[in-house]
């Protein structure tokens, strides 16, 4: 899988491209990130990439031509999968992560300042939230958008498919986990999970994901129940 960020940045983003499984995963080839700043594809001879809004207002946007020529350069990019991040998406979560993963190019573009030209949506395949707050750029969404895909990337978390059991990747809250020590001040780990027998572990364990998922997030209970009918 080959990932490019396009971002005004670079320095936002690197670090956590070169930390821990994202590292990993690019020392094993399983990813391939690539940086690309815009500034690089300015039009003018100041490298400026925004301007003032066309109909007045503060503050600057960033302009469509630096971004448009970034766009272009990387190969396929015609066939890359294209998003956008903007608070104006459409809110990520676990479902899109799992289709993300999928794609075998993905172009990541990270707006900022005060906004940017409305004509960069007509490049990108989709606009991507990753909440309902706003921040200072793209850069955050794009790392929570690479760091949530590359870990389901067959072969980037050593057990293979072990993500299987996260929070969310089934429709549920993950179940409570525990080790050493069996008591910590008085607090106990569950005398179910020190007896080895794996099929009351296995129902003990769904039951806790029931459990939890209904106190803390009864909107995704209602939807996993909707869907396991
Ligand atoms: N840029 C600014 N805020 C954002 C958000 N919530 N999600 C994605 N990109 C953004």
């Amino acid at each position: 899988m080959k990932i490019t960020v396009l971002t005004l940045f670079p320095e936002m983003i690197k670090p956590l491209l070169n930390s821990s499984i994202l590292k990993r995963a690019q020392d094993q080839q399983l990813v391939d990130f690539e940086i690309i700043n815009y500034r690089d594809f300015s039009t003018n001879k100041h490298k400026t990439v925004d301007d003032t809004p066309y109909g007045g207002g503060a503050g600057m946007v960033l302009s469509v031509e630096p971004i448009y020529y970034a766009l272009t350069s990387i190969e396929n990019y015609e066939t890359a999968y294209k998003i956008l991040l903007t608070p104006q998406g459409k809110t990520y979560n676990q479902e899109l992560a799992n289709k993300l993963v999928y794609k075998e190019n993905l172009i990541l573009i990270c707006g900022h300042y005060e906004g940017f030209d409305d004509r960069i949506r007509d490049y990108v395949d989709v606009e991507i939230s990753i909440g309902d707050y706003v921040l200072t750029g793209g850069e955050i969404g794009a790392l929570a958008i690479i760091d949530s895909v590359v870990r389901m990337v067959p072969g980037v978390i050593g057990d293979e498919g072990s993500y299987i059991n996260d929070s969310f990747y089934s429709g549920l809250l993950d179940y409570p986990q525990y080790t050493k020590p069996r008591d910590f001040k008085g607090k106990k780990v569950p005398e179910v999970l020190l007896n080895g027998n794996h099929k009351l572990i296995d129902k003990w364990r769904k039951e806790k994901q029931i459990e939890r998922t209904k106190q803390r997030r009864p909107d995704l209970l209602e939807k996993y129940q909707k869907n396991n009918k």
